[in-house]
């Protein structure tokens, strides 16, 4: 009896499969599908050749962004359009007054945190060094004259 009740659910499981697995094929964009399997690969790739450097690029700072760079990656993100009250890129009048209190005051602003921008931007992977020049640079976008520290 039991038996028969196995053999009848193998029949159910085995009709029903095939159904699921086309509807998935229609479903799946293949992208998608790209995309869920690329970091296996990725790991493998990695494990194989011994080589960390280029695969965690992505993750881990160099260090060595512009300021034009780490801005385009990170704070472009509130200071494009002023989210959470941030100073808009260029705007001028909103930042004179940022501005007034030194490059060393923005910097630590930004190195701890202020308001809605959480400590280094959010970036805990920001060096120190990439700070400072990407506030060189969003506040020279506004009308300031600090020299961004280069890059070595
Ligand atoms: C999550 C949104 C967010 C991100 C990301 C962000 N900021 Fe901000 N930022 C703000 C907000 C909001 C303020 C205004 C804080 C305040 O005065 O209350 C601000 C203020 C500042 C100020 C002025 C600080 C002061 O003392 O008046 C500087 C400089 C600055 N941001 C630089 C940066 C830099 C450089 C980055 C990228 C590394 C960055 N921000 C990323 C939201 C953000």
């Amino acid at each position: 009896m039991s038996l028969l009740r196995l053999s009848s659910v193998l029949v159910l499981v085995s009709a029903i499969a095939p159904l699921a697995g086309c509807e998935q094929e229609n479903t799946v964009d293949p992208e998608e599908s790209a995309a869920l399997t690329r970091p296996v690969a990725q790991f493998e790739f990695q494990g194989a050749s011994n080589d960390t450097s280029s695969g965690a690029s992505g993750a881990v700072s160099s260090g060595n962004r512009t300021g034009e760079e780490v801005y385009k990656t990170i704070c472009t993100t509130c200071h494009a359009t002023a989210v959470g009250g941030a100073p808009k890129t260029g705007d001028a009048d909103a930042w004179a007054p940022r501005i007034a209190t030194g490059y060393d005051t923005l910097v630590q602003s930004v190195v701890n945190g202020k308001g809605a921008m959480a400590p280094r931007g959010g970036s805990t992977d920001l060096a120190d060094a990439e700070i400072g020049r990407a506030v060189a640079w969003l506040a020279n976008q506004a009308g300031a004259q600090f020299t961004e520290p280069p890059v070595e």
